[in-house]
């Protein structure tokens, strides 16, 4: 009987992979910890909010931080394992310029492990410290952060490669990496939508000030960039060569949790070509219209990052809860 057999093989992919057929996470539920270590969460929230009360910038890292690890290799903390003399992390690919937050990670799992000894998973951790830090702000949780994800012990340069998209990327390239992770066109656009805080890097974009053809004209720039917001960008990076200097993706509230990305979307002022992207489909740009609204973003979001959070995630037996989380358990 060959049909029952290769359904049975799907089932068991679909439940190695952690995902039911709903598309849920299998595995993961409200307050994991509430019976083995009744502190967990409260633990990761206080020491959170104490960093992020004299950082502001902190939430833009813990939550790209999130991104970053739930898109390699599922959510479970691969992002944070440190190289070792025979492999070359995650953490140390291109993309990782600017990943922080390491240290008050580490913090967490210090704190935790003195009061609940390997119990609570850096993955679980990661998950809420991305949700703790954008809800300072708020001073109160801004979205439902259901726990019970495990750790992996595999983490590689070349994988990140392959699944973060980079922010040259057009819209099909973007729409491709999210599908791989089994999100849709909605979730790309919302979940851009965590531009709204945090800085870019001048090389990341400035290939649109300058040399946007290719061709090195005088004035090769991206037409699709409003050409005041060019001008004063190019008052900041000055040249291609610079590497350094960092300007707000949202400017004048890049520390504000709000959809005012939408708003300078729409008003041609994103920064990276995969931003200026969700204006070149007829569906994702109706989507940043409709994002416009405060209500419909948050709503959304909320929505958005609970599936993000869901991919490929360790739980059971699965994978093992680190000791300290820059290194699998020997
Ligand atoms: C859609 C594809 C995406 C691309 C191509 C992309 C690319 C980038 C790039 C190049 C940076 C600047 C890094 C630097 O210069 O240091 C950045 C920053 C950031 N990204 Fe994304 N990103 C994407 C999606 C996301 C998602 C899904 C999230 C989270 C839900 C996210 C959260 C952030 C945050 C918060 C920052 C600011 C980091 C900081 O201030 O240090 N991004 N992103
Ligand atoms: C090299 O990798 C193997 C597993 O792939 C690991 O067991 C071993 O400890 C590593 N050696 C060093 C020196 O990191
Ligand atoms: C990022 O990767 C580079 C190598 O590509 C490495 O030198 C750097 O230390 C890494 N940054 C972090 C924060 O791990
Ligand atoms: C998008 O970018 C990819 C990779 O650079 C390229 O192969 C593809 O042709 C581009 N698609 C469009 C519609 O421009
Ligand atoms: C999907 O992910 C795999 C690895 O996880 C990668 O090899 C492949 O290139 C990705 N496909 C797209 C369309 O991004
Ligand atoms: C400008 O872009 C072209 C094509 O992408 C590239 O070959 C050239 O090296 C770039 N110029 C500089 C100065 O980076
Ligand atoms: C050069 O580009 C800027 C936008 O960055 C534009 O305002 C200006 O008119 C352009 N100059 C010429 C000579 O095309």
């Amino acid at each position: 009987m060959k049909k029952p057999r290769s359904l049975l093989l799907l089932l068991a992919i679909a439940i190695a992979l952690g995902i039911s057929a709903t598309g849920q996470a299998a595995g993961l539920k409200k307050g994991f910890y509430k019976k083995r270590c009744p502190q967990a969460e409260e633990t990761v929230r206080s020491i959170v909010w104490k960093h992020v009360s004299t950082n502001s910038e902190l939430p833009a890292k813990f939550l790209r931080l999130f991104f970053h690890d739930c898109f390699v290799r599922g959510c479970d903390a691969s992002i944070l394992i440190e190289s070792t003399s025979n492999n070359t992390a995650e953490k140390d690919a291109g993309p990782n310029l600017s990943l922080a937050g390491f240290d008050v990670i580490e913090e967490v799992k210090t704190s935790l492990e003195k009061a609940c000894p390997a119990t609570v998973s850096c993955a679980d951790i990661v998950a809420l410290a991305a949700r703790d830090s954008v809800s300072f702000q708020f001073d109160r949780l801004l979205w439902e952060v259901k726990t019970g994800r495990r750790d992996g012990t595999i983490s590689r340069q070349s994988e990140a490669l392959l699944d973060i998209p980079s922010p040259a990327s057009n819209f099909s390239v973007l729409t491709g990496r999210f599908a791989n992770k089994s999100l849709g066109v909605k979730d790309l656009v919302v979940l851009s939508g965590a531009h709204t805080i945090g800085v870019g890097h001048c090389n990341l974009f400035s290939q649109r000030l300058y040399n946007f053809t290719g061709k090195n004209a005088a004035n090769d720039t991206d037409p699709t960039l409003d050409p005041t917001y060019a001008a004063l960008l190019k008052t900041k990076c000055r040249s291609l060569a610079d590497k350094t200097t960092t300007v707000e993706m949202d400017p004048g509230s890049s520390t504000d949790f709000d959809n005012h990305y939408y708003a300078n979307l729409k008003e041609k002022k994103g920064l990276f070509v995969s931003d200026a992207a969700l204006l070149t489909d007829q569906r994702s740009a109706k989507l940043v219209g409709k994002l416009l609204r405060p209500g419909d973003f948050f709503d959304a979001f909320r929505h958005s990052i609970t599936r993000m959070g869901a991919i490929g995630v360790l739980t059971g037996t699965a994978g093992e809860i680190r000791n300290k989380c820059s290194v699998v358990n020997s």
